[in-house]
């Protein structure tokens, strides 16, 4: 797949993800053959007021590339300099966020709201293009609800002011994460575009990957949720791709040592207490759906220190090697 001048090989892409794809799990992610992968959301405002947070969401590893900063927001001058900044650190693309569901965010008119709001989304999206030489791209719901389903229209107008690819999230802004993503949604873009559509929404295993494509036609597959606590996700999909066969899943001990990695990570970016903190529940991921680990994720969610974390990760490696290991 090809974003402009950008070639994504495999059309493989971790979802940007508040509070999961920070820059440690980003590059586990990329490793295990996710070709693209994108920051969590940046306000856009809050960008432009200097505020911490905002800087260290758009911190990228050195060498991490191709990658793209999401920002959101609805006013397309306060968009347009927040995309300035964010290509200055580093961005391979803008991508832009038209499908965030949360209240606080929609009520100010951006994320999904931008959905019911045709003039300002497009206005948006061409002075985002206008302002920087990276390609943009959009990633979207499919429409408010299922009586609105504004993202084909949406879409094309984005492709015409300059947009490069779309990214659809199968799901309207009133299913939240509830109902089942309806990718028919997805080829209904695809039909009105020529830029990529990336598809998005409920893939879990490396067949949902291939019938996503074969279904709707996306050029891209871009996972979510199913990557938490397993980015070997991508390289089963990539592996699944390339010679028809399923790789085996992950050990315990490579299961162990990827959650410790991605401990250590966590607490070289963002210092231990906060660190520790942001890892509680992605620790708890990696000990998933293994015979018994509701006890040693019971005990993630208490964990203050690196040693406490490292701690759990032993015990259920020692437990998890006397069972025999299912994914759930
Ligand atoms: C915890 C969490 C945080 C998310 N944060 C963002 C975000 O910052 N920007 C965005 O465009 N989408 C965000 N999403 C939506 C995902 O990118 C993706 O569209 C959604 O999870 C559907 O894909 P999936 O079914 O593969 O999980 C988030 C989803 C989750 C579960």
């Amino acid at each position: 797949m090809q974003i402009d001048t950008i070639t994504i090989d495999p059309p493989l892409m971790l979802a940007p993800m508040a509070g999961v794809s920070n820059r440690a799990f980003r590059a586990l992610a990329r490793k295990q053959g996710a070709s693209l992968c994108v920051t969590e959301m940046v306000n856009a405002n809050a960008l432009l007021h200097k505020s911490a947070k905002s800087y260290w969401l758009m911190e990228l590893d050195p060498g991490e590339t191709p990658v793209g900063i999401q920002i959101a927001g609805s006013d397309p001058e306060i968009m347009a300099a927040a995309a300035v900044e964010a290509a200055s650190y580093g961005a391979d693309l803008i991508d832009i966020n038209m499908g965030c569901p949360v209240s606080k965010v929609v009520k100010n008119g951006d994320g999904s709201a931008l959905l019911n709001d045709y003039d300002t989304a497009v206005k948006v999206v061409e002075a985002v293009v206008n302002a920087v030489k990276v390609p943009v791209t959009v990633k979207m719901r499919a429409g408010w609800d299922h009586q609105s389903i504004t993202a084909p229209t949406l879409a094309e107008a984005f492709e015409r002011v300059g947009a490069k690819a779309i990214g659809l999230h199968a799901r309207t802004r009133d299913d939240q994460y509830m109902r089942p993503a309806r990718w028919e949604y997805i080829r209904s873009v695809k039909e009105r575009v020529s830029i990529p559509v990336i598809g998005n929404g409920d893939v879990h295993t490396p067949e949902d990957a291939r019938r996503m494509m074969d279904e709707t036609g996306a050029d891209g597959v871009m996972i979510g949720r199913a990557s938490f606590g397993d980015p070997w996700i991508f390289q089963r999909i990539t592996h699944f791709w390339e010679n028809g066969e399923h790789l085996l899943p992950p050990s315990a001990l490579e299961r162990a040592q990827m959650a410790s990695w991605h401990v250590r990570r966590m607490v070289e970016i963002k210092g231990e207490t906060v660190g520790i903190a942001e890892m509680r529940k992605q620790l708890a991921w990696y000990l998933k759906g293994t015979p018994g680990s509701a006890e040693y994720r019971a005990k993630c969610t208490q964990i203050k220190t690196e040693a406490d974390a490292e701690s759990v990760i032993a015990e259920w490696l020692h437990h998890a090697r006397d069972e025999s290991l299912t994914w759930s």
